[in-house]
């Protein structure tokens, strides 16, 4: 449906029935072009120029409440575009994003993801039990079935759907641990895959994203370790910085392909609107670490000393079995990306760490 200059008043999301009542959502007048019931809307706020010129996006987001999710989130809010938060919990969801902050925001439960997926125009896929604990039997099972079961759960919703609701895009997220790790080998998109439990882990998760309907465009994004400050590994690794004055983490020879959660946000954010971004890319930045390095820089933006090691049982003891990521790494490079002129904001983790801590 392409924008034309009609300026028909309708208030939008007037198609948006049962659903609106229950969840909270705010319906607001707007300039529709043609839009009706669920279909992917082009909708023009009328309140500023540069708004009339921006494609509003209809977006459905599993793991938004999670570190990544949350800035995803924010971001295509303050950018007007419509955001559907798929949970599992409704309330924990609601704290993150009240309603008076975020009114252009529509939280849903597992039962309501169908509904709310289909009419999207995109759907981003981020949900998956943490990989930073203790692996037990029971948690390395739960790890791969979340992901496959949340996958699955969108793919069929996807599926399921009539032309006119179908949204066009899919964005799922896998990790960099589908390479394997290794000290010396440098992988890129066309890169095999590793022969560890992560690896085994996005494949499957991979596998189950592939089997989006045909006329969807699948973009998996492969995700390095992602730096911000207020989650993943750099926010529970600080403290022990911190507690042993900096300094390299296990061997500090291991590979550490980082990208900074602003630049993970942006890649996103293109990807859903860029009909180019398909298929595999590599969500890190394009100077990946040797761990020694990072720990040196981090030191430094710190102010700590970066001689004395933090010992790997120190690492284990927060990070679990999941510490592997960061004591096992491997070398990636966004060559998909860079081709498609990706424009990267931290190139160097110096600059990362350094934005991330003032
Ligand atoms: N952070 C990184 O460095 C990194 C690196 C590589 C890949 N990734 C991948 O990127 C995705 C997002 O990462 P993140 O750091 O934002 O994750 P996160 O903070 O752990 O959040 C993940 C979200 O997934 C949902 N979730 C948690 N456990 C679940 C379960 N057992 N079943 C279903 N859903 C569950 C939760 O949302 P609700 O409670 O609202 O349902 C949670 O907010 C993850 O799949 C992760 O594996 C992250």
């Amino acid at each position: 449906m392409e924008l034309c200059g009609s300026s028909s008043t309708a208030t939008a999301f007037s198609w948006s029935n049962s659903i609106s009542s229950t969840l909270h959502f705010t319906p607001q007048p707007f300039l529709v072009y043609g839009c009706s019931r669920n279909s992917r809307i082009r909708c023009l706020s009328d309140s500023s120029p540069s708004q009339k010129k921006a494609e509003q996006m209809i977006v459905s987001v599993t793991g938004a409440t999670g570190f990544i999710g949350k800035r995803l989130v924010r971001r295509l809010h303050e950018d007007n575009h419509y955001v559907r938060v798929l949970t599992r919990s409704k309330s924990n969801a609601q704290a993150i994003f009240p309603a008076k902050e975020f009114p252009r925001i529509v939280i849903a439960g597992e039962s309501e993801w169908k509904d709310l997926i289909q009419g999207s125009t995109g759907v981003v896929n981020l949900a998956g039990n943490p990989i930073s604990t203790r692996w037990s039997p029971e948690i390395k099972k739960e790890i791969k079935q979340s992901r496959i079961r949340v996958t699955s759960k969108v793919v069929d919703s996807i599926n399921d759907s009539t032309n006119e609701v179908r949204p066009k895009v899919l964005i799922s997220a896998t990790a960099v641990g589908y390479y394997g790790t290794s000290d010396t080998q440098v992988f890129d998109e066309n890169s095999p895959s590793g022969n560890d439990y992560l690896a085994e882990v996005c494949r499957e998760w991979e596998g189950t994203a592939l089997k989006v309907h045909q006329d969807v465009r699948l973009a998996l994004i492969r995700i390095g370790i992602v730096l911000g400050k207020d989650g993943g590994a750099l926010a529970k690794m600080i403290p022990l910085f911190m507690m042993f004055a900096g300094g390299p983490l296990g061997s500090g020879k291991q590979w550490f392909s980082w990208i900074h959660v602003d630049d993970l946000v942006n890649l996103i954010y293109e990807a859903l609107s860029n009909p180019s971004y398909k298929g595999i890319i590599n969500g890190t930045a394009p100077n990946p670490v040797k761990l020694g390095e990072l720990c040196e820089q981090l030191g430094s933006v710190l102010g700590r000393p970066s001689w004395l090691p933090v010992p790997d049982i120190a690492l284990k003891a927060v990070l679990g079995e999941g510490s592997s990521v960061v004591l096992e790494g491997q070398k990636v490079l966004p060559t998909k990306a860079k081709e498609l002129g990706f424009p990267f904001k931290y190139i160097y983790v110096k600059d990362a760490l350094k934005a991330i801590m003032t």
